[in-house]
């Protein structure tokens, strides 16, 4: 693939690369810190995405960015789009509650599911690891975890998809309108759920947190609405990527899937190398609190700056061959739960259902093989995974 230098954010874009984004990034580092056309930055390489994620500086408060179309009018946004203090208040709401004992709790019953999942496909010698697996897993988890109906998942997936669509970087003007129409449903029907849970406490955090009354200020009603909706749409639209890139990755390197058959242990350090590589979230974005100068590109205040993530995760500067996927990979330092204060609250949780899932996949899946590759690829170029992936296998073991 050959690729020029101008516009690449537009080509990370275009849909025609979504399969294979990656060499684009890789002229992205050329110049780690560019102007596109349409006045955004784009910055790329490791160094300064560790930089500008720890900067405070950098907002994402897209009601401060200089933008009209990002800027997004709304009383009260998820706290992964607030700055400090009123994330730090929010943000110490969900983790103060997200312990690592409640998380590692949850082993048994995700186990179950995953066990349901794979023991459905019985009789069967083809699977679409999105539908049938990777996806239900995640949204089964989330639900449970907050006590939202899991029957409800049809309709909160129409929200959640226009949400996304929309969140594609403001620029198309129809998506932008449809994301807040899918934020005002999905934000009513939690509204709703909360009166509910209000009337009749129920398991699950979302009723921890409306009856809690031991802390000095509860959240209201609002805060608990954006919240709520916030971890629904986080713990479900990327996780499911992590599982599909995952057995992507683990099929094109059938060395390395059968290696994991045999030694389930290896499991923890080829999820952080296939996070790496292929990153669920492939970048973010901030805008500029102030007037900044950075390795001399002055950036102007209000100008939206995109952290290329997936980029920064493949420099060569700080990876050595960073195009190999390598499952032995010794400290794999990656940006694909961001960092600084807004790192990912949910990276535990997403680590235990990878680690889950994919033990169990290589367990069970006698001889798979991929049945097209490159496979079709979800719309998002952010939340970036194969919209199906067709494994065929000869039987589901015991
Ligand atoms: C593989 C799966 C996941 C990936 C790759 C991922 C990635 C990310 C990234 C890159 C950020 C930083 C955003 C930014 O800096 O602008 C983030 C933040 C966040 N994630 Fe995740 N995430 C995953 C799973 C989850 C799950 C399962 C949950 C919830 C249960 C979750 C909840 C959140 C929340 C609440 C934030 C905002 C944190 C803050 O602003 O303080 N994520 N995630």
């Amino acid at each position: 693939m050959s690729v020029s230098q101008s516009n690449l954010l537009d080509q990370v874009l275009d849909y025609a690369n979504r399969a294979n984004p990656y060499p684009i990034y890789a002229k992205m580092r050329e110049n780690p810190i560019q102007r596109q056309a349409d006045g955004r930055y784009v910055v790329s390489s490791y160094e300064l995405v560790k930089s500008l994620v720890n900067d405070p500086r950098m907002s994402v408060d897209m009601r401060k960015s200089n933008e009209p179309t990002i800027r997004v009018e709304q009383e009260e946004p998820g706290f992964v789009f607030q700055d400090p203090p009123r994330h730090d208040w929010l943000r110490h709401q969900v983790i103060s509650r997200f312990t690592p004992e409640l998380i590692s709790s949850l082993r048994p019953r995700l186990e179950e599911i995953v066990k349901g999942l794979l023991d459905a496909q019985r009789g069967q010698n083809q699977i679409d690891i999105v539908d049938n697996f990777a996806y239900p897993l995640p949204v089964t988890a989330i639900c449970e975890l907050l006590g939202v109906p899991r029957e409800d998942e049809a309709q909160f997936h129409i929200w959640s998809t226009m949400i996304i669509k929309g969140s594609n970087l403001g620029r198309d003007k129809d998506a932008v309108k449809e994301a807040q129409q899918g934020r005002d449903l999905l934000n009513n029907y939690m509204g709703r759920l909360i009166d509910t849970i209000q009337q009749q406490p129920r398991p699950g955090l979302l009723s921890a947190m409306i009856h809690d009354n031991t802390i000095e200020k509860r959240m209201n009603r609002t805060e608990l609405v954006t919240t709520a909706t916030l971890l629904l749409i986080a713990g479900h639209e990327t996780t499911v990527n992590l599982i599909t890139n995952s057995t992507l990755t683990l099929l094109r390197h059938p060395e390395a899937f059968e290696r994991l058959r045999r030694h389930p242990a290896i499991i923890a350090n080829m999820i952080e190398e296939v996070l790496r590589y292929e990153p669920p979230v492939q970048f973010t974005m901030r805008n500029a609190l102030t007037d900044l100068s950075i390795k001399g590109v002055k950036i102007p205040q209000g100008s939206i700056v995109m952290l290329m993530n997936a980029a920064a995760n493949r420099d060569p500067a700080h990876f050595k061959e960073p195009d190999r996927f390598d499952p032995e990979r010794p400290a794999i330092e990656h940006f694909s739960f961001g960092g600084g204060i807004h790192y990912c609250v949910g990276a535990p949780l997403a680590r235990l259902e990878a680690d889950i899932a994919l033990t169990a996949l290589a367990r069970r899946l006698k001889n798979p093989r991929l049945v097209q590759d490159p496979p079709p690829y979800r719309e998002s170029p952010t939340l970036r995974g194969p919209r199906h992936l067709l494994v065929s296998f000869e039987r589901i073991e015991d």
